[in-house]
């Protein structure tokens, strides 16, 4: 069976894989400024214990399921049990989505990483990335294409797909092999060259100044767990899907820990490089370094690094290596959360790698072309970032955890198979985690988040878009991923206890 869903050729390949899924864009432009908004060097704390209570006990919830039942989320939770499959497809369907928006950042970021050997944005960078770059329409959607992002985002997607097509280990694994160890030599090279930069140390400061009192608010731990599970790619199917390739005997909860502080150090890294570089632009323009950081997200990437770019010295340098890093980091997690579709329609229709990676991307990559590559393309983009986060990832992530641990009371037989061949044991603790902790949290970010969105509609967008491409496409996932699990599968014997156990 491995030979035909094909495998990681070791448990090397498989962590660089995982960090690979894991470090992406949440590790640069996400985490620092939701470090600094929540506490600074305080934040240390809850996100410390956000990482051990909830990230690494879910990341090896996952790691069991995939690693035991061997498939993608549909086929592994319908193992578990037939009427849990309807989960596996709702996980698939979020990552489709995702996929969908986050190729078109990339090609952004690729065309940037070519704007700043000639800081092609000149004097204004804010007004070059929405009326030149992006040529932003009024809101709604239009189907004015924009050129400039059109023909990288199908660059983009003819690169994620020819990898894809080559096959786990050939493909996602070799990919990682190599983006990975350049992603770390390109972005260490960004952070020291921050880190000469005049006021770099104001900018550090500004980060890790510790304001303890942030520690009595909800919301700073809220923001650490909500951090933890998109940072580490947990709970929709990802990290399923990885664990399925890998072969049998394999110490799997000693990776889960190295990935999770591999990522957990690139956030501090990131961290450090990105805030080094605000407390220069604060330095030089006079202003805070707060208001220099902005919102973090796009703006840190597209507005605020470019204006650093113009002022530093070697910025063009910076430049290069900023979108670089980007591009790296971000091919990596782009080619996980596709995988898990094309993972999921082989499990299921029994389809060739090279078919089912065509049948899946293509259209996937034509639905990116048409809502992202247009001048309506920022305005789907944000709102389908933000509510597939909250109303996705998080909710499918609760939903299929307290389905496993209580419903399926699953977390015995998975906590003997990850000690099977352990470094580290699964004992009790994660069990209460996971069946307490974990979604407890999970489900206060995610209620303290849907009370936000329905008092105040996000970022003031009209109605019938955050109708459709927020909560429709957050409730799309689930009837979509509901309907396919009724499908038949194409093999009789797919289910079948004796295939992996
Ligand atoms: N974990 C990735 C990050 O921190 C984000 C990601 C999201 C990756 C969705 C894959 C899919 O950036
Ligand atoms: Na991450």
């Amino acid at each position: 069976e491995e030979k035909r869903r094909g495998a990681f050729s070791s448990r090397r390949v498989f962590i660089l894989a995982a960090i690979g899924s894991a470090v992406g864009l949440g590790n640069i432009w996400r985490f620092p400024y939701v470090a600094y908004e929540n506490g600074g060097g305080a934040f240390v704390i809850p996100y410390l214990v956000a990482l051990l209570t909830a990230g690494v006990p879910f990341l090896l919830l996952d790691y069991g399921i995939g690693h035991k039942f061997r498939g993608s989320p549909p086929l592994s939770f319908a193992r578990m049990r037939r009427g849990a499959e309807g989960l596996g497809w709702w996980q698939v369907g979020i990552c489709a989505v995702i996929a969908i928006y986050y190729a078109a950042v990339l090609a952004w970021a690729v065309r940037y990483a070519f704007f700043s050997f000639t800081k092609a944005w000149g004097a204004d960078p804010e007004t070059f990335f929405l009326v030149d770059f992006l040529q932003v329409s009024d809101p709604g959607v239009t189907a004015d294409p924009v050129a400039g992002v059109l023909v990288p985002l199908v660059v983009m997607w003819a690169l994620v797909i020819g990898l894809l097509a080559l096959g786990v280990q050939k493909g996602v694994g070799a990919t990682a092999m190599v983006f990975i160890p350049v992603l770390v030599l390109s972005f260490g090279a960004l952070v020291v060259a921050s880190l000469f930069l005049p006021g770099a140390g104001s900018g550090l400061d500004a980060l890790f100044t510790p304001s303890w009192s942030a520690l009595a608010e909800p919301t700073v731990w809220a923001a650490a767990f909500g951090q933890i599970f998109f940072s580490l790619s947990i709970g929709f199917g990802i990290m399923i899907t990885y664990a399925s390739y890998v072969h049998r005997h394999t110490d799997m909860p000693g990776s889960g820990l190295v990935v999770g502080f591999s990522n957990s150090g690139f956030e501090l890294l990131a961290g450090i490089g990105v805030f080094a570089a605000l407390g220069f632009m604060a330095q030089d323009s006079g202003e805070a370094v707060g208001e220099v950081a902005g919102d973090g997200g796009v703006g840190l990437a597209f507005i605020a690094f470019p204006a650093i770019i113009n002022e530093a010295p070697a910025g063009a340098l910076i430049g290069v290596l900023f979108f670089v890093s980007l591009v790296l980091a971000g091919i990596t997690s782009l080619i996980s959360i596709t995988e898990v579709v094309i993972s999921a329609v082989r499990d299921k229709f029994e389809l060739g790698r090279v078919a089912a990676t065509l049948l899946v991307a293509l259209p996937m990559a034509i639905v990116s072309v048409l809502f992202l590559g247009t001048t309506s393309g920022l305005y789907v983009l944000d709102i389908v970032d933000h509510f597939i986060n909250q109303f996705g990832i998080l909710l499918v992530a609760v939903v299929s955890m307290v389905v496993v641990v209580w419903g399926l009371r699953a977390l015995p037989q998975l906590a003997a198979h990850l000690n099977d061949h352990s470094s580290v044991r699964i004992g009790l603790w994660w069990r209460a985690l996971l069946g307490v902790v974990t979604p407890l949290a999970l489900a206060y970010v995610l209620v303290d988040a849907f009370v936000t969105d329905v008092q105040t509609p996000y970022e003031g967008y009209p109605t019938w878009m955050l109708a459709v491409f927020g909560w429709g496409s957050a409730a799309a996932v689930v009837v979509i991923g509901f309907v396919l699990a009724r499908l038949r599968w194409r093999s009789a014997t797919a289910l079948d206890g004796a295939t992996y156990d």
